[in-house]
């Protein structure tokens, strides 16, 4: 058996492919399968002469997602999906399938989501998990290098780490757990025995909001270092951010065509240095004149270029009529690119004016909305890493600056709108104070007495950070929701499939 992915050691060899239908059509004594196998999509071509009657008899007979084994051979051929075609010289059929619910015409994402089981065989799934997995074995690769141990944080927990309200509570036998919702106070323990350690697992927020950013189940990846400090820890995250897209961009180039997305949006970090500022600074930038008029200029060019699109849809409409079958192929392309850009620009007249106000109206001592991470990042092609923040609004571990005011805490954003994909900080490593920190937030002191134990027994300066990979995936593979970069999300209101 071959697979599609090495078709190119195989030209003008016969090979045996097992697979399933992605697309067939026929026309008279032909019949052209696209064939999926995983690996990715050939175009098969059988010839009525070419094969055996009962071969003939099964190839006629296939719908979209039968299985099947096929047997041909490979030509080099630029102008097929893949680069080769299959010239085939006999069809087993597997399995000929009920009819397919996920058809060719657009179907809604409700539908989509639904039928998730079966909309992961779809090319652009296909090829979001396929850059998923490129990165997780990325962040491997870095850290393992580095000699950063993998060690795994338990996932029933006593403790609440990042606030009450959006934890998961279960029945641990007659006692209270809670599922994970970061690895990070078990990392710090890590951290104590081997140095530099990273978790990499699933963890849990009851969020109760609908956004394009949250699930309630996600994959964090967090490393953990002893005597690191926050300059040292933004560093480490510059790093591995630059690596993984570095990576992604050269192993997965068909991938990232496949979902269409614009890489020149994606190669500035490979040698840019990140932006780095305190949070007072980007409050600043946030309500400041140049950041207003940027919107308004924003929506002006907007306007016009509803104005262009308007134009060009009169025009080729008009020409539909008395044009050409491909020239009208074509056209309709358009039309349907032109009422998408037209979407995305009605949109954007609903938001940017509230980003506006919102972004004017901003008040130090407030965390950034999502609109505000938006508006801060129109103005950067890379991450943004914000450090030095009110401590009011960051977690109890953070360690303070001189000042006892701003928690040294980080939070990276990725550009073109995708948001928050790392917080981080170094640690509040004094016993005293980690005490204090545990009395004036009101959380259970005898829980976290084995946490302040780390503060007992070789305390050290140390800092990590958490990186969402699904909010990782879906800024690289340039994906508007969250709900299309893990195979089976769970989200406020979806459980299943
Ligand atoms: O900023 P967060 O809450 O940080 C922590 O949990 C720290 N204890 C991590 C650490 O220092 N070891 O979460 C870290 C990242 C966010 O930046 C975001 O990428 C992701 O986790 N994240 C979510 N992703 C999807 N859905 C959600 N509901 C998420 N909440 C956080
Ligand atoms: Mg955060």
């Amino acid at each position: 058996m071959t697979y599609i992915n090495q078709l190119s050691n195989h030209i003008d060899e016969t090979v045996t492919l097992k697979g399933w239908v992605y697309n067939y059509r026929s026309s008279g004594s032909l019949v052209f399968i696209e064939m999926r196998d995983g690996t990715g999509i050939s175009q098969c071509v059988v010839a009525k002469d070419d094969v055996s009657e009962s071969a003939w008899e099964g190839a006629t007979a296939l719908k979209q997602e039968s299985s099947l084994e096929i047997t041909g051979t490979v030509k080099a051929d630029e102008r097929s999906i893949g680069g080769f075609e299959i010239h085939v010289n006999d069809v087993s059929v597997i399995q000929i399938a009920e009819d397919y619910p996920i058809t060719p015409k657009d179907h809604g994402v409700e539908f989509l989501m639904n039928n998730r089981h079966l909309w992961l065989r779809s090319q652009r799934q296909w090829a979001a998990m396929r850059v998923r997995n490129e990165i997780i074995f990325a962040i491997h690769t870095f850290f393992q290098d580095r000699n950063f141990v993998q060690m795994d944080s338990p996932i029933f927990t006593g403790n609440a780490a990042e606030g009450s309200t959006t934890l998961f509570e279960t029945d641990y036998f007659d006692e209270k757990a809670y599922l994970a919702q970061t690895g990070q106070l078990y990392g710090e323990a890590l951290a104590m025995a081997h140095g530099l350690i990273y978790t990499f697992g699933p963890t849990f927020r009851a969020e109760k909001s609908k956004t394009r950013r949250h699930l309630t189940e996600f994959w964090m990846m967090e490393p953990e270092m002893a005597f690191y400090d926050l300059e040292m820890n933004m560093d480490l995250a510059e790093d591995m951010i630059r690596f993984i897209v570095k990576t992604v961009l050269e192993k997965r180039p068909k991938e990232l065509e496949i979902l269409g997305r614009d890489i020149s949006k994606l190669t500035p970090l490979i040698n840019k240095p990140f932006i780095r500022m305190k949070y007072s600074e980007a409050v600043d930038i946030l309500k400041s004149e140049e950041t207003a008029a940027m919107l308004d200029n924003i929506l002006a060019s907007r306007k016009q270029e509803e104005t262009e699109l308007k134009k060009e849809r009169e025009e080729i409409k008009k020409e539909h009529g008395s044009a050409k079958k491909w020239r009208k192929k074509q056209i309709e392309g358009r039309q349907v690119e032109i009422s998408v850009r037209l979407d995305q620009i009605e949109e954007d007249y609903r938001n940017i004016p509230q980003w506006k106000e919102s972004a004017q109206n901003f008040e130090w001592g407030n965390d950034f909305g999502g609109s505000d991470e938006t508006v801060l990042m129109m103005q950067y092609d890379v991450p943004l890493i914000v450090t030095h923040w009110p401590a009011e609004i960051k977690a109890f571990y953070m360690k303070r600056d001189e000042t006892n005011t701003l928690a040294l805490g980080m939070d990276v954003l990725a550009p073109e709108g995708y948001g928050e994909i790392i917080g981080g900080s170094q640690r509040e490593d004094d016993l005293e104070v980690m005490h204090e920190r545990i009395e004036e937030e009101g959380l259970d002191k005898e829980v976290f007495e084995w946490y302040l134990d780390l503060r007992k027994f070789g305390t050290v300066p140390h800092s990590g950070y958490g990186m969402g990979l699904e909010r990782t995936v879906a800024w690289i593979c340039g994906l508007s929701h969250v709900r299309e970069t893990i195979p089976f999300p769970r989200m406020m209101g979806r459980l299943r499939p």
